[in-house]
């Protein structure tokens, strides 16, 4: 059974009530129902903290996984900490995952330290992003292509 790492950081566990103009209307535990119904034979393992240090502990427990899904929702665009994580973590496809597009928004949005750690990004496709991004992952350990 694939292990599928599916990381949200600060202020995702507002999901559902924070700017639903934005963000939408689900809430995280909808968005992680909806992976387990879509991927039934994936062993998921959610993690959701604001806690930056905490954030890290999961990237390096995913180590060992058949992927990353990671949303850092702030984050994103400053913490150094958590693109090195990221970067450690070798073998493993990593996929950065936006629920708003990212490029429409505030100029400062627009720049990802993330980004250069991981092997793809989704941005702009609502809680839909996520299934792509695990879709991805899945894909990559079917065919076997050699990770990086
Ligand atoms: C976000 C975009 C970030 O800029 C923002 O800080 C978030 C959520 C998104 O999912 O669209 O918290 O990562």
């Amino acid at each position: 059974m694939a292990r599928v790492f599916v990381l949200n950081g600060v202020n995702l566990g507002a999901l559902g009530t924070r700017r639903p103009e934005v963000y939408g209307t689900l809430t995280l535990g909808d968005i992680e129902r909806r992976l387990r119904e879509r991927f039934p034979k994936v062993g998921f393992e959610f993690r959701q903290t604001d806690y930056e240090g905490e954030m890290v502990g999961f990237v390096h427990e995913a180590r060992e996984s058949d992927g990353i899904v990671i949303n850092p929702g702030a984050w994103t665009h400053y913490s150094y900490a958590l693109h090195d994580a990221l970067e450690a973590v070798e073998g493993v496809p990593k996929v950065e995952v936006h629920l708003s597009n990212v490029h429409a928004r505030e100029p400062w949005r627009r720049h990802s330290v993330i980004s250069p750690a991981v092997d793809a990004v989704v941005a702009g496709m609502g809680p839909y992003g996520y299934e792509v991004a695990v879709g991805y992952v899945l894909g990559r350990s079917e065919t076997g292509e050699v990770r990086r």
